[in-house]
């Protein structure tokens, strides 16, 4: 006897980067920061104590928001915190998309190829998905914003700077598409922190657009993808509405107080992101050298093919596994010749590049 909804039983779940546990590996594969987070953290963890775990949490991340707000030049009432980025992906689906199957007009679209875990939830919400495949350069198609108003899209998700490009869309396109949809255009800049700018002028100030939500994540930049803390920037109307539907405590009281903490320690956190910007330059560079096509990247990742003379993207995958580097390998259109590798501390990017280097 099954139980489940058809959407559910058809649905290919995300499939996540492997998590090995042997801490000697070289792990390259899931963009986490190399860099431990900043030691105000661990000092706010801490100083939650007895009461803090015993009573509920504020139930809208109240701490957190005010921080946020300062942070980003917002009123508190523009941000919503989120269990993760993913949430507010989640949360977006909901609140903005219609579950009427795989059919009609209501749904959400996006680029192509993008974060996989989109699909797996428009899957899951059981909305229509309008896929629209990116230009050569990773470009979004000027034809993006006609083609989702075309189709009847509730929702638009794009990712700024791109996973897996790392290529850097600008505000002032980013602008031009969320002016002509007429619907919500979700930027996710999961990466921003490692990306030359950002977003922020869409919703901020003067020209603030009504539709526009970014996405904001504590995992990359901030080296705290273990917490699960992101949060969603946007006009007030949006953010109230996406409040609504929220559970009821999303965010526990120990990652509210580390969250908060890490925003306040953001100087200290971006010279960790510069370092990674740097060794992101070094990685490229060198990459070249030895033959490989390196795509100009925003991100703390980058996207490269490897030389036609050696082996293939799979098999250098698998190969650098067996060394104990792991990268992530995409089997899908586009991406199964590329291979993304996150850059990692120094000592990592040496013994990755130290291998390659090894084979020419
Ligand atoms: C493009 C993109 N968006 C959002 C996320 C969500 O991040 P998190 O749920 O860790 O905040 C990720 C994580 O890898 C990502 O790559």
């Amino acid at each position: 006897m099954a139980y489940e909804r058809d959407n559910i039983r058809s649905l290919s779940p995300y499939v996540p980067g492997e998590q090995p546990v042997d801490a000697k590996v070289v792990k390259l594969n899931t963009n986490e920061n190399p860099y431990p987070p900043v030691p105000g953290v661990l000092e706010a963890i801490a100083a939650v104590g007895p009461d803090g775990l015993r009573r509920y949490p504020s139930p809208t991340a109240d701490g957190f928001r005010r921080i946020a707000a300062e942070t980003h030049d917002m009123e508190p009432g523009q941000v919503i915190a989120t269990n993760g980025g993913d949430e507010l992906l989640r949360l977006a689906f909901t609140v903005f998309c219609d579950p009427n199957g795989d059919q009609g007009a209501g749904g959400v679209g996006e680029t192509w190829p993008t974060y996989s875990l989109y699909d797996v939830l428009a899957r899951i919400h059981d909305t229509p998905i309008v896929r629209m495949p990116l230009e050569d350069d990773w470009a979004i198609p000027q034809s993006f914003a006609s083609q989702l108003n075309e189709a009847g899209c509730r929702l638009a998700i794009v990712v700024s700077p791109h996973a897996p490009s790392g290529r850097y869309e600008s505000a002032d396109r980013l602008r031009q598409i969320a002016t002509e949809f007429n619907g919500v255009l979700l930027i996710d800049e999961a990466y921003v922190d490692f990306a030359r700018l950002d977003a922020l002028e869409l919703i901020r100030g003067n020209g603030a657009l009504d539709n526009v939500l970014l996405l904001r994540t504590l995992s990359k930049g901030y080296s705290l993808a273990g917490l699960r803390f992101g949060y969603g920037l946007g006009h007030r109307n949006l953010i109230e509405i996406l409040d609504k539907a929220r559970d009821s405590y999303n965010t526990d009281a120990l990652s509210q107080a580390a969250a908060a903490a890490a925003l306040k320690g953001r100087e200290q956190a971006r010279m960790n992101c510069e370092k990674v910007v740097q060794e992101r330059r070094r990685v490229g560079d060198e990459l070249a050298r030895l033959g490989w096509w390196v795509w100009p990247s925003d991100t703390n990742f980058i996207l490269t093919k490897p030389p036609e003379s050696g082996q293939n993207a799979k098999e250098t995958y698998e190969s650098l596994k067996r060394e104990g580097i792991f990268v992530r390998y995409f089997d899908q259109d586009r991406l199964r010749d590329k291979l993304r590798i996150t850059i990692g501390s120094p000592e990592q990017n040496d013994t990755l590049l130290r291998v390659l280097t090894a084979r020419v």
